[in-house]
């Protein structure tokens, strides 16, 4: 037998047995974009590798060791986009969508990055994510946090989740506050472990996320970025805090919340659950006031976030949320002879034309009743219309209903439409 050839390792392929939750998921997202009044917006998978690096940051993980990138037939280097905020960024600089407007987008589809694979961390994974332009006060950072809790409403997984913010502030005060904190960590130096030294030297907010206990001990006791904002960036953030609290949306300040790209300035915020173990962010984000304008465009305030859907789908499994597996079908039709099997299309259309929101399928090739009745079942049909010589003579077909104990009856053709109401 020949080899069989394997999807490659952290790209998974989603089954039909799947995908109804990916469904589920997707139609309340494209339901609470529009609630909000934003508009979607695609972009290639494949960019520039300048894009990623002049935007997420040379010293990052995701540009350091994390990207998919290769030179194609031209000796360009292009990347799979392991994100979508510099595509969008792109996208609004080259057509004219920033500069003195406001924009509120979303986008949904696949991303790359060259991780360890996990259990919720993949090489390929998809964000749906929204990115708001031209909008500079803390209401719109507000509303980014709103449109979060109204999906995990509409999930069903409130209550899950929890909300962690931070600020940090100007890049002026940013590089001040890294003096101060450089200085401490060099005091604890040799307690660091090598990833944090080597941080500390090209970046060293992100030895704050460590995610090592015996650093996080460390870090614990530094210099807090809260304590040394510039003064708008601080009033900005106690506005953002007055805002959640009269809307009642209940938030931890966490100091040590940096984020690990470089695009960021004033507020962070990231969703957080315990169910999922190691990768328990299922939503990120924050402000990019400076990266309009780092990538070519004219200055424009900018904030958004991007959730991970798989993270998404593993916890609204987790908690075997009723009525989201929607598999089979409403309707499956038999034909009982020849007659009936040269004629079971057209009828299958006609139960289709007059219930276009069911979902009817016909069974194909020939086979007894009990074969026939078999697949019926297997499809989880609530209805089995059958289709006989009688049946074609008299213009009617027999429904037999395969979730209630009711007796079968014989329905004329021209009432078909009243088939959904049995279902
Ligand atoms: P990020 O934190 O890199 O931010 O990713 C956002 C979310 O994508 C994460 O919280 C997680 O749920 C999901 N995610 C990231 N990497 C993986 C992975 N390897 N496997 C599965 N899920 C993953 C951004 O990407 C920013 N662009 C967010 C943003 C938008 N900020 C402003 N606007």
């Amino acid at each position: 037998m020949a080899k069989t050839i394997q999807a490659i390792r952290g790209m998974n392929d989603c089954l039909p047995s799947q995908t109804s939750i990916w469904q589920f998921i997707e139609a309340n997202i494209r339901q609470v974009v529009a609630n909000y009044g934003y508009q979607e917006i695609r972009t290639p998978i494949v960019e520039s590798t300048d894009l990623f690096k002049r935007s997420i940051g040379e010293v990052t993980d995701i540009v350091e060791k994390e990207m998919y990138s290769f030179d194609d037939r031209n000796g360009d280097s292009l990347t799979l986009r392991p994100e979508g905020t510099a595509c969008c960024v792109r996208a609004g600089n080259e057509h004219g969508l920033l500069y003195n407007q406001q924009q509120r987008l979303w986008y949904m589809g696949p991303m790359f990055r060259h991780e360890r694979p996990q259990k919720g961390r993949y090489r390929q994974f998809h964000q749906f994510g929204v990115e708001a332009y031209g909008l500079e006060g803390p209401d719109i950072d507000v509303e980014m946090i709103l449109i979060g809790a109204r999906l995990w409403k509409a999930f069903g997984i409130e209550g899950q989740v929890e909300l962690q913010i931070n600020s940090l502030g100007s890049a002026e005060a940013r590089a001040k506050y890294k003096a101060v904190l450089v200085e401490f960590l060099q005091q604890h130096h040799d307690k660091l472990d090598e990833d944090s030294q080597r941080r500390l030297l090209t970046n060293p907010l992100r030895v704050l996320d460590s995610k090592n206990p015996d650093v996080q001990s460390i870090v614990k006791n530094a210099p807090k970025l809260i304590d040394h904002l510039d003064e708008e960036s601080q009033q900005h953030f106690s506005l953002l805090c007055e805002r959640l609290d009269n809307l009642g949306i209940e938030y931890t300040v966490n100091p040590s919340l940096v984020r690990g790209l470089d695009y960021y300035n004033r507020t962070v915020f990231e969703w957080v659950t315990t169910l999922l173990g190691a990768q328990g962010t299922v939503c990120a984000g924050g402000r990019y006031d400076g990266l309009v304008e780092q990538l070519g465009g004219k200055s424009s305030p900018a904030v958004g976030f991007a959730m991970g859907l798989e993270r998404l789908v593993l916890l609204v499994e987790s908690l075997n949320l009723p009525n989201i597996h929607k598999q089979g079908v409403d309707i499956y039709l038999m034909a009982m002879g020849e007659s009936a099997q040269r004629s079971l299309a057209n009828i299958a259309e006609a139960v289709r034309n007059t219930n276009p929101s069911l979902r009817v399928q016909q069974h194909c090739g020939a086979g007894n009743f009990k074969k026939q009745m078999k697949k019926a079942l297997a499809s989880k049909a609530k209805l089995a219309l059958i289709v006989g010589d009688d049946e074609l003579e008299n213009n009617t077909v027999t429904v037999k209903f395969l979730a209630e104990d009711k007796e079968q009856i014989n329905l004329e053709m021209a009432k078909l439409a009243s088939l959904g109401s049995m279902i």
